[in-house]
């Protein structure tokens, strides 16, 4: 084929595709953010979803000028006669962060959690579990500046990994100071760094001047093996009074919930909003460089945005990551529910009450039908590649009794039901096949069956 998707991006595909594997699963993603839904709003976190593109100057001004982010991996959208001032967005933070203030978010009750979910762009070296679109799940919490608030972010997302049935996930906690422990550091760094300037990569050269700390994120092997030579020391040695308290508050609290998490002093994190609370969750089937998630707190974003200052903080999963590491501990794909009836009609110009039989059905159940008439044996056949509970025929006796001829594919029951009744009856009979206790004969299936063969 000629054509094909671009690089970094994935399609993800329907149940039975030859190609199919967890993370490319439509199904498998659907179920992910579903499950990660539940854990929010169980938690009083509100659906929010912003553009996919936003002013460049927002992201620029929010992420940070120093971030490979911002350097590297903008997608810029231009359209006809315009001045290709938006792109893509590379994550959400800092669109919601906009859309709170300009939306008047403030006045509703605070803390404000929101939550959302769908793709970023940053157009970074393809890699698997690294794409160019990918997808997150996104939690945020404005107007809190609570330690109990970061240590409920951090809870949530354990609970999200739990609820997904992940085991092998750890939590890499870290503080990066207030913006003047960081700049204590920065100092530090800039001190440390400058005599090895010429082992350096151009990337961490630049970052030398612009912010020294992502010169320990440098994903160069040469930067790594000089970063080890000097013994730098972390970041959390150069935490100022108030953001140790905090810090050892936030560890306070998810040790008494019973959170498990490793203090990780080296967490210094891809984007310059951070402050205090940063963390990672890792898993050995996504490999050690990359994350499953992270977040941490960013009181400064609203004011780098140029608005007044909001505390807030948050989190985000990659869902492609989260399915990589399902697949490494053996989870299967979801099972996919076939139709409750698959309705065929005996004779071509029955054809059309089959379709109605069927599109009756969904007032209450899944229900297809064959698009020609078929022979009874083709008929099951099909319904049975599709997965169907019944296989419904109408041939002329049927047509002319306003009835519909089912038959059972897993139980080879037999049944006559009149059409008027047939959606009740289905609905019934996929409760009974999901509950299969209320299959009993002090539950039957239905009122409505004519005669049971
Ligand atoms: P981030 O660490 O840049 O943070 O991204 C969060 C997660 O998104 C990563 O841990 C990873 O699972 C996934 N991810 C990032 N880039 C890629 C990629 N190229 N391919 C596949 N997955 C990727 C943020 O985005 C912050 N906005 C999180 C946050 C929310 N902080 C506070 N609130």
């Amino acid at each position: 084929m000629a054509i094909k998707r671009p690089k970094g991006t994935e399609d993800h595909l329907p149940a039975g595709s030859p190609k199919l594997t967890l993370d490319v699963s439509a199904q498998a993603h659907g179920w992910v953010v579903e499950t990660a839904r539940r854990v929010l709003e169980r938690a009083g976190a509100q659906r929010i979803d912003t553009p996919l593109f936003e002013e460049a100057d927002l992201v620029k001004r929010g992420v940070g000028g120093s971030t490979d982010i911002v350097r590297k991996e903008m997608f810029t959208v231009y359209y006809f006669g315009d001045h290709g001032g938006y792109i893509l967005r590379p994550e959400g933070t800092a669109s919601i962060v906009r859309a709170f203030l300009q939306n008047g978010l403030k006045q509703l009750p605070s803390p404000l959690k929101l939550w959302t979910h769908g793709p970023m762009f940053r157009a970074e070296r393809q890699q698997r579990g690294r794409l160019r679109q990918f997808h997150q799940v996104d939690y945020e919490v404005l107007g809190g500046s609570d330690a109990l608030v970061d240590a409920e972010a951090i809870a949530l997302m354990v609970g999200v990994v739990r609820e997904l049935g992940l085991t092998g996930v750890r939590v890499k906690l870290g503080s990066i100071g207030d913006p003047e422990d960081r700049e204590a550091y920065n100092t530090y760094l800039r001190d440390l760094f400058t005599p090895h300037l010429e082992r350096l990569s151009d990337d961490s050269r630049d970052r030398l001047t612009r912010n020294p700390m992502r010169i320990l994120d440098s994903k160069s092997e040469d930067d790594q093996t000089l970063i080890a030579q000097l013994n730098v020391k972390p970041m959390l040695d150069f935490l100022g009074e108030d953001a140790r308290a905090n810090f050892d508050a936030v560890q306070g609290y998810l040790r008494d919930w019973g959170v498990e998490f490793d203090v990780d002093p080296s967490i210094v994190r891809g984007l310059d909003y951070y402050r205090r609370t940063a963390w990672e969750l890792h898993h050995e089937g996504v490999g050690a460089k990359s994350a499953l998630g992270g977040g941490g707190r960013y009181d400064g974003l609203a004011e780098q945005i140029g608005a007044q200052a909001v505390p807030g903080i948050g989190w985000a999963f990659g869902v492609e990551r989260l399915l990589i590491a399902l697949e490494a501990e053996g989870h299967p794909l979801p099972a996919q529910a076939g139709p409750v009836v698959y309705v065929a009609a005996l004779e071509d110009s029955l054809v059309p009450a089959a379709a109605a039989a069927a599109l009756a059905s969904r007032t209450s159940v899944r229900a297809e039908f064959a698009y020609r008439a078929l022979k009874p044996g083709n008929a099951f056949r099909d319904a049975e590649r599709r997965g169907a509970l019944f296989a419904g025929l109408i041939g002329s006796e049927e047509a002319a009794a306003g009835t519909v001829q089912l038959k059972n594919l897993r139980s080879a029951e037999q049944f006559t039901v009149l059409l008027s009744d047939l959606p009740d009856f289905l609905a019934a009979q996929e409760q009974a096949h999901l509950d299969p206790t209320l299959n009993s004969p002090a539950h039957p299936a239905s009122p409505v069956i004519l005669e049971n063969e």
